[in-house]
């Protein structure tokens, strides 16, 4: 299956990702992940990329498409893929659409996490990620790690990330409203979005989204 998932910053896609990427064997690909790999490795695009993430901005389309792109065309993305992060604007959303095109497939559907706003402030905040692996992602209250500052999946050190400081995530919601909500219209007007409401426990969110592709036990 070829999958987008949409939601506001901290709605829990990384989260969702990795066990849906999982159950369904398809590769997992997040821009911000990517994106923070570039950055812990001091690459030419993580440091281009880092003062726009720090200001909780988009990194610009040219970077992020071309970079997405390259992604894609990896040969482990042939059974279908999971895009968490991309497209965010319509800019890419088009992009997206003329590559895949091009290649003579399209999307089967593009899950929006529908999440309250206090919501997803509680999540940001608590919020911890590994070192090792951008993908292991933890919550102080609601997905301690067995050992405090310790990854379960990998015994990386957890930390905080830089923009989930309390103005940059006030900026980075503005940037969902103003530039990411716009592409669920333009999904829906594909009729490939489905919304899932996404409180509740980390397994029951999965179980919903598995239901609603279709795969559901
Ligand atoms: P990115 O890394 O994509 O961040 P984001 O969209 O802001 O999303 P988050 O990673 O903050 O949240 P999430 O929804 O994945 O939630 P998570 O699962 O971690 O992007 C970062 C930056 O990179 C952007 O601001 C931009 O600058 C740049 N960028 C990336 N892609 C780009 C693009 N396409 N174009 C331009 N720029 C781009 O969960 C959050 C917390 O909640 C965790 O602690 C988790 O444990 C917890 N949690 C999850 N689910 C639950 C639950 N059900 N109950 C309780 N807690 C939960
Ligand atoms: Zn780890």
């Amino acid at each position: 299956m070829r999958i987008v998932l949409v939601g506001p910053p901290g709605a829990g896609k990384g989260t969702q990702a990795a066990y849906l990427a999982g159950n369904l064997a398809i590769p997992h690909i997040s821009t911000g992940d990517l994106f923070r790999a570039n950055i812990s490795e001091g690459t030419p695009l993580g440091v281009r990329a880092k003062s726009y993430m720090d200001d909780g901005n988009l990194v610009p389309d040219e970077v992020t498409i071309g970079m997405a792109e390259d992604r894609l065309e990896q040969p482990d993305t042939a059974g279908g893929f999971l895009l968490d992060g991309f497209p965010r604007n319509l800019k890419q959303a088009e992009a997206l659409d003329g590559f895949l095109k091009g290649k003579g497939i399209a999307l089967d559907a593009v899950l929006d996490l529908e999440v309250p706003e206090d919501e997803v402030v509680k999540r940001i905040a608590g919020r911890r990620i590994c070192r090792s692996n951008s993908a292991h992602v933890f919550h102080v209250e609601y997905q301690k790690p067995a050992t405090e500052g310790v990854c379960d999946t990998c015994g990386g050190e957890l930390y905080q990330r830089d923009d989930d400081r309390e103005d940059t995530v006030r900026k980075r919601l503005e940037v969902y409203h103003t530039e990411t909500e716009p592409i669920i219209d333009y999904y829906k007007s594909q009729d490939l979005v489905i919304t899932i409401p996404a409180l509740g426990k980390v397994d029951e969110v999965t179980r919903r989204a598995m239901a609603a592709l279709g795969r559901g036990e």
